[in-house]
């Protein structure tokens, strides 16, 4: 058996494993466990919860696509109160960390939701903006950043000391841009992605297949929009810890979107297919963690930037391309990454600031001396990486 430290820290929480089951895939648990003991799983995101029990949308509510699934559903659930009496009681007996995830018609009802689920105890809750399949709410949230923003505000004011994690939407043009106002408004983490919208039609009917005419995407066929989104965030918010998700069916998917800065991974659709899919997951992490000599698996997180050579470092989105430096994130796990270097910061030799003072958020230490890889204090071009030529 490989000997790697499968813990990882997600906004403050410890998860025993890097992997967790995805809101709404995995209702509140009861019918998966009867696989297996959920305590082998890093967390559980519960099935998205309102502040009062909903329906759901009409059937068909479901369309296979290839690769992948649509899905209509809604947001069919108990509601706060029920979740709370009902739900929370029998996730709690397993030893794993228990995510609340819910969604509001207004910022009041985020607040809420936070304050109850808060006083009740979950690990941890993930704010969801990002819906797309219910009219009020839902993705308006998350595709304009002053409201993803003020949704984050509220539910902060509201949580207590309970981590509070963003979940971001894929249906915009720039994930940053929601993401850095989600953060700047006090987001302790954030998760991505949520589905894709699309839509069939029958071509002998000439109808929309789901009743809703539009769906989510996910399952594998979003992976790599997961990957590439992860990426980006990751890069215009160093430290900010992630939990990544979209298309995760087997541990290289799950690696892909650790090593492009995820923290931690959900399995959703996945698990329509195969209820163990999250422990083949967790299985398959490991090993290629042991396979790349890691002792913890948290060391893939950001490691595209790190463990890899070759591709250009990430300067699409970073204000003021041109500077990097190499520093270890406090969320990250302690993984050494490379960071753009605001403009008023200028970086010693010596690895310290000269100038300012300020150190970006989530910045503990700087790689030691000279003669690493990545050595700091050494500025690099935009389009070139440290100890690589660009592109090779
Ligand atoms: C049937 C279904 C229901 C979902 N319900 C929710 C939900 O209630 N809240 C939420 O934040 N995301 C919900 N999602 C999105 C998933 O949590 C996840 O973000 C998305 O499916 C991408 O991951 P996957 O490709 O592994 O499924 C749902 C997805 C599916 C397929």
């Amino acid at each position: 058996m490989p000997n790697v430290d499968m813990s990882v820290t997600l906004a403050g929480v410890t998860l025993k494993n890097p992997v967790v089951v995805a809101s709404g895939t995995f209702g509140f648990g009861r019918e998966y466990n009867q696989f297996y003991d959920l305590g082998e799983l890093g967390g559980i995101c519960a099935k998205g919860l309102t502040l009062h029990r909903r329906e759901g949308n009409p059937a068909p509510r479901i369309a296979e696509t290839p690769m992948g699934i649509l899905n209509s559903v809604g947001l069919q659930n108990p509601g706060v109160d029920a979740f709370i009496e009902g739900e929370l009681p029998f996730l709690r007996q397993f030893d794993t960390k228990v995510i609340a995830n819910i969604s509001g018609n207004t910022p009041e009802e985020y607040g809420v939701m936070c304050e109850k689920l808060s006083g009740a105890g979950v690990d941890m809750i993930e704010v969801n903006i990002s819906c797309p399949n219910v009219k009020a709410g839902g993705l308006a949230y998350g595709t304009r950043p002053e409201l993803a923003a003020e949704v984050t505000k509220v539910a902060k004011a509201h949580a207590g000391k309970t981590p509070v994690m963003v979940k971001l939407s894929p249906n915009v043009t720039d994930v940053t841009e929601i993401a850095k106002a989600v953060a700047d408004a006090g987001a302790d983490a954030l998760s991505l992605i949520n589905t894709l919208r699309g839509m069939r039609i029958d071509v002998n009917t000439g109808r929309p297949i789901l009743k809703m005419n539009t769906g989510g995407l996910s399952g594998p066929a979003v992976l790599p929009v997961a990957v590439r989104m992860v990426w980006e965030v990751s890069c215009a918010l160093p430290g900010m810890p992630i939990l990544g998700m979209g298309g995760v069916s087997k541990g290289e998917d799950a690696a892909q979107l650790m090593l492009a800065g995820a923290s931690a991974v959900a399995v959703g659709t996945a698990l329509f297919a195969d209820p163990y899919a999250p422990i083949s997951v967790r299985d398959g992490l490991e090993q290629i963690a042991a396979r790349k000599g890691l002792s913890k698996v948290s060391e893939l997180t950001g490691g595209e930037r790190t463990l890899g050579a070759g591709g250009l470092p990430c300067v699409s989105h970073i204000p003021h391309p041109g500077k990097f430096f190499v520093g270890r994130s406090r969320h990250a796990g302690g993984t050494d990454r490379l960071y753009p270097a605001p403009d008023h910061l200028h970086l010693r030799a010596d690895g310290h600031f000269r100038g300012g003072g300020v150190r970006p958020p989530g910045l503990l230490a700087l790689l030691p001396g000279a003669g690493q890889p990545h050595a700091p204090g050494r500025e690099v071009r935009a389009g070139q990486r440290p100890g690589h030529q660009p592109g090779v």
